[in-house]
């Protein structure tokens, strides 16, 4: 899979956004399908919404390595899946107890709390159904490696128990140590994963290498997600501006001040780059979304 005609890089990331928001609108179950409430909730939280970050990492992982469009599309539908589930749960009461997502009201807020969990329940299944559809790489073992990795991203050494120590840290000055490795977790794994699975037919060294880009620019972009909840505006961000500091959440702003934080970003942007700079072009597009990412504003 290869885009060499150099469109640029917004061209790049819209077409792209717009084919994800297609393969996900044909995974979801249509919302005239019984339980049409549960599956009009689904549709409301994974439709039409968000930067679509991880599938353009998984898109641009596999044009670096070559990996074929149809299984680029599983990884990244089920990647976006995963993290539409994970939102819509991070915004309920019992978690950040917020009230806007993408603009719109929350899950939990346009539907009930009852809805909101078997949203992401159902949504968490419907990755794996994605990605495990028959076929769908040639090389059976190399899908289920797949699965796998997908699987360790989301889990209790993954997402959901980044998710745990986050809850668990509220009113705690954490060590720059333990901020990282609940970052790493509950943003950072995810990430890891959906530039892993675009990278799966790469070489040993490419994914090596993605395997580090990956490892930066994941904590990259939680730390300007914390950088933004203190800088930007609701109406930019499309959720709630000043969440954390509201919370009493540890953030990099609270632990490291929001110099030092631009600061490391910068660096963990540059380590990004680094990784993958031998590639050279066929690196294009994972070069521009390290900037895109590091530079964003929403
Ligand atoms: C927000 O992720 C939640 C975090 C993991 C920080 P995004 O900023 O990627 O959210 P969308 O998908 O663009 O809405
Ligand atoms: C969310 O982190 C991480 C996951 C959903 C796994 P945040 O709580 O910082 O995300 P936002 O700021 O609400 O988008
Ligand atoms: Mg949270
Ligand atoms: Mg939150
Ligand atoms: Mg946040």
């Amino acid at each position: 899979m290869t885009d060499k005609t150099a469109s640029d890089f917004s061209t790049w990331a819209k077409t792209r956004q717009a084919r994800i928001e297609e393969v996900l609108d044909e995974a979801l179950p249509p919302d005239s399908q019984e339980p049409t409430k549960l599956h009009g909730a689904m549709r409301y939280s994974a439709l039409g919404g968000g930067k679509r970050v991880r599938a353009l990492l998984c898109y641009a992982a596999a044009e670096l390595c070559n990996t074929e469009i149809e299984v680029a599309d599983a990884a990244a539908a089920a990647v976006e899946l995963i993290h539409a589930y994970s939102l819509v749960h991070d915004d309920m009461p019992c978690m950040d107890d917020d009230d806007l997502r993408r603009g719109k009201p929350s899950c939990h807020k346009q539907y009930d709390d009852a809805t909101a969990l078997l949203v992401g329940d159902a949504l968490q299944s419907l990755a794996f159904d994605v990605l495990s559809t028959p076929q769908l790489c040639a090389n059976a073992n190399q899908q289920v490696s797949m699965l796998n990795i997908l699987a360790k991203a989301v889990g209790s050494t993954g997402m959901a128990g980044g998710q745990a120590i986050d809850l668990a840290s509220v009113g705690k000055a954490l060590s720059q140590q333990q901020l990282e490795d609940m970052h790493q977790l509950k943003t950072g794994a995810l990430i890891q994963a959906a530039a892993l699975l675009g990278a799966a037919n790469g070489t040993l060294e490419q994914i090596s290498s993605v395997h580090i880009y990956a490892e930066n620019i994941g904590l990259a972009f939680q730390v300007i997600d914390d950088i933004l909840d203190t800088e930007a505006d609701t109406a930019t961000l499309g959720k709630t501006a000043g969440k954390d500091a509201d919370s009493n959440k540890p953030t990099y702003v609270t632990i490291l001040g929001l110099d030092v934080a631009k600061h490391l970003a910068d660096q963990l942007h540059k380590t990004a780059i680094a990784a993958i700079t031998p590639f050279g072009e066929q690196a294009l597009r994972l070069r521009e979304l390290a900037a895109f990412i590091t530079q964003r504003n929403f």
